[in-house]
């Protein structure tokens, strides 16, 4: 059988990494998450303490940095310049300057590069907001992942109250609502469904089921390469 890439896009908290890890570990296929990557750019902005206005610092800082995702025992690990910050990329702060930072030309350019790196190398899964339509569009497999604002914002407050964050669901809502509004808006490859990819309406559904759907998809779509 021949091996093809699966891109996963979709809104903020529609379930992509959880979703697209199994399938990816189900397949043995890597697990690319390219959310973490923006969220490692956005993480080195504020340790370095630049001004998210200072275009041109941006651009210098992202051309020189050392992103790596590795994965040790199915356990996505993000490193910057060596340093595991796999934990530290997903705090309030950085979730609520990613959209800003990831609207950068330098920023994408130099992210797409290295995720364009990865799918040459193996067949991947590959999540994010403009896979499909601009980091693969030649994928085999395309998968537009949604569900309703109500269980996005029901998920991700249940998965941040767990790592101790004092949050609240109206809270998350606004964030996910002005998220998506911001990667949708951009003018850069902007969150978007490729005209070729599958709806997977998550709502209402287990991990299980979603994971089935999308094999499902994937293992007709290599029957017929
Ligand atoms: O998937 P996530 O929530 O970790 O992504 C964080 C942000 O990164 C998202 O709000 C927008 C940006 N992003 C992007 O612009 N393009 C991608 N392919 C993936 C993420």
């Amino acid at each position: 059988m021949q091996y093809i890439s699966i891109a996963i896009d979709g809104p903020a908290g529609a379930g992509k990494s959880t979703v697209a890890k199994q399938v990816a570990e189900c397949l043995h296929l890597m697990y690319i998450d390219t959310g973490a990557m923006y969220r490692a750019v956005t993480w080195k902005l504020l340790q370095a303490g630049v001004s998210l206005e200072d275009n041109s610092t941006i651009g210098e800082i992202v051309q020189d940095l050392d992103i790596r995702l590795s994965d040790e025992n199915g356990r996505l690990r993000v490193l910057v310049d060596g340093q595991d910050v796999t934990q530290d990329i997903r705090s309030p702060e950085v979730t609520r300057l990613v959209s800003h930072v990831s609207r950068f030309r330098q920023v994408r350019d130099r992210l797409v590069a290295l995720q364009r790196q990865y799918a040459k190398q193996q067949a991947v899964v590959m999540d994010g907001r403009d896979i499909g339509s601009n980091v693969l569009p030649d994928a085999k497999v395309k998968i537009f992942l949604t569900a309703s604002i109500e269980e996005r914002a029901e998920r991700r407050v249940a998965e941040l109250q767990n790592k101790g964050y004092a949050i609240t669901i109206d809270e998350v809502r606004q964030e996910l609502v002005k998220r998506d509004q911001m990667d949708m808006e951009r003018e850069i490859a902007p969150l978007r469904q490729a005209s070729d990819a599958q709806v997977v309406d998550t709502t209402n559904k287990t991990i299980e089921e979603v994971v089935k759907q999308i094999l499902t998809i994937y293992y007709d779509a290599t029957a017929t390469v």
